[in-house]
Parts: C-alpha cells; structure tokens; sequence
C-alpha cells in the first residue's frame, strides 16, 4: 500500500486505479437530474460557454465530430445540425447512465441519422488514427484519471489540421471574484445539490475537483506536451470556466 500509485478525487487520495469507478459513482448518481441542475448552478450561463465552444469548433457540413464525455448531448445535438446529412457526430463517454439520457435527447431532438452513441474511455479512444475533424470535451477532462494519455488518444484520432476544444472550469482571475465563487462552490451548490438532486456529495465532489483541476497556462503546457500546436485559450465569466483550443499539424 505504501508505494501504491495514488490521485486525486476531489480532495482525498485514491488509489490511481479507484478513480474511475469513483468518478462513474458521481455522474451515475447525478444523470436524472444532470440537465436541470447544469441550468440552476451555473444559472444558466453553461449555455454561453457551450455556444463560444460551438462557435470556436470550425465544423462545417460533412465534418466528423468527436464530443466525448458528452454526457447528455446538449453539444453533440447542436454539431449534429452543423454537420448536416453528410457528416457525422459520435456522441462518447464512458458513463451509461449519463449515455442513456443522451441517447434519448438526441433522439428527440431528431439527431439520430448522423449520430452514434458510444461508451469509451478517453484514455484509449476505439477509433482509428485521423478520423475527426473536431473533438470537444466539456467539462469532462477534469475527471479523467490520465489527462495526459487522454490527450494522446485525441491527437492520434484528430485528423491532420483537425481542432481539440477543452471546455472545462478553471482559476478565476480576479481575487474578489475567486472568494466569492469559493463561497457559491462550497455553501451553496452542495445545498442546491441536496435540496433538487437528493445529493450533497457529488456536488462538494464538484466544486473540489474543479480546485484540484489545472490551471489555464499549465493545461494550455499538457495540451503542448501532448503535440497540439497553435494552443490557445479563452477565459469566460472571468476565468471561472476556460475554453483552451489546439491543433493537429
Ligand atoms: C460534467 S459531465 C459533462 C457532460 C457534458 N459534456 C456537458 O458539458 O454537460 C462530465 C462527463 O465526463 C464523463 N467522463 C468522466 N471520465 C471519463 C472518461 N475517462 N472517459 C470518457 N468520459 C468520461 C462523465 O461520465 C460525465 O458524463
């Protein structure tokens, strides 16, 4: 146990291999009520951050698009429009129950000519090298295990000139504002989680793992390390969330 290779979960150390199922616990429990609780904690301006990320992603019809940790599809029913007839957008994660509401949104929404739904793990994406024009991953990278094998995966499946999108929370960049927002993270959201969703825990578990979750500059560093070139980022409601962007030569 000693040297056991050990991660974060939140706040508390894991063992590198319990993070997953840990991680599967949070998303597994929060599903029903994932959509309504996105809209009352972030009082709706995920839906902001979402269109950025649309708008930044370069997809066109007949374009491949990758959403991985997709969750509920909210993005992947909004590329399956942009990419038309002739494109195609596979809906990813590796949660069933998160899947299972997607799946049915996009079924509603009248996506599924062009869409697929598939349960994978970002480490080790099923998908031949140079398929996607675009991959975007919201909110998910936080909560992969090894971020960096995970952006070795992307790049592989990216095709050449083809664009990865992070959506994820990040450092606020004003001090006033971080202690405000440490404030709403820890005394409100566990409430809010309690109260609508029956589930304090995976909410605390929330706003810890966006702490332990890297910053702007040293993300935009592993997406470099991992090969992408041209890294950039967008800070958004003040650093709160970032959208950081990278290329495949
Ligand atoms: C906060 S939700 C984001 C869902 C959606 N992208 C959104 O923006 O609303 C995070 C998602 O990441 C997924 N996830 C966590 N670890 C993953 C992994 N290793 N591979 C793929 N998906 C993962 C979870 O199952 C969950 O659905």
């Amino acid at each position: 146990m000693a040297d056991e290779k050990t991660t974060h979960f939140g706040y508390q150390q894991v063992a590198w291999q319990d993070k997953a199922s840990r991680v599967a616990g949070v998303f597994r429990s929060v599903a029903p009520k994932y959509d309504l609780m996105n809209d009352l904690m972030s009082m709706g301006i995920h839906r902001a951050w979402k269109r950025l990320t649309l708008e930044l992603s370069g997809v066109r019809p007949g374009h491949k698009v990758l959403d991985l940790a997709g969750g509920t599809g909210d993005l992947a029913i909004k590329f399956s429009r942009m990419v038309g007839d002739q494109g195609a957008v596979v809906l990813a994660d590796i949660n069933d129950a998160m899947l299972s509401v997607g799946r049915d949104r996009l079924f509603d929404a009248g996506c599924a000519h062009n869409t697929e739904v598939v349960q994978v793990n970002a480490e080790c994406l099923p998908f031949a090298d140079n398929t996607f024009n675009t991959i975007t991953i919201a909110f998910g990278l936080r909560n992969v295990t090894d971020k960096d094998k995970a952006l070795a995966s992307m790049l592989r499946v990216l095709k050449p000139g083809g664009r990865l999108l992070v959506l994820e929370f990040s450092k606020p960049v004003h001090r006033p504002l971080e202690k405000l927002y440490d404030l709403y993270s820890f005394a409100v959201l566990p409430r809010i989680g309690k109260l609508v969703a029956g589930d304090a825990e995976s909410y605390q578990y929330l706003a810890e793992s966006i702490r332990m979750h890297p910053d702007q500059p040293t993300l935009k560093g592993m997406m470099e390390q991992a090969g992408f070139m041209r890294c950039d980022y967008f800070n958004m409601t003040g650093g709160i969330v970032a959208l950081h962007r990278g290329f495949k030569a």
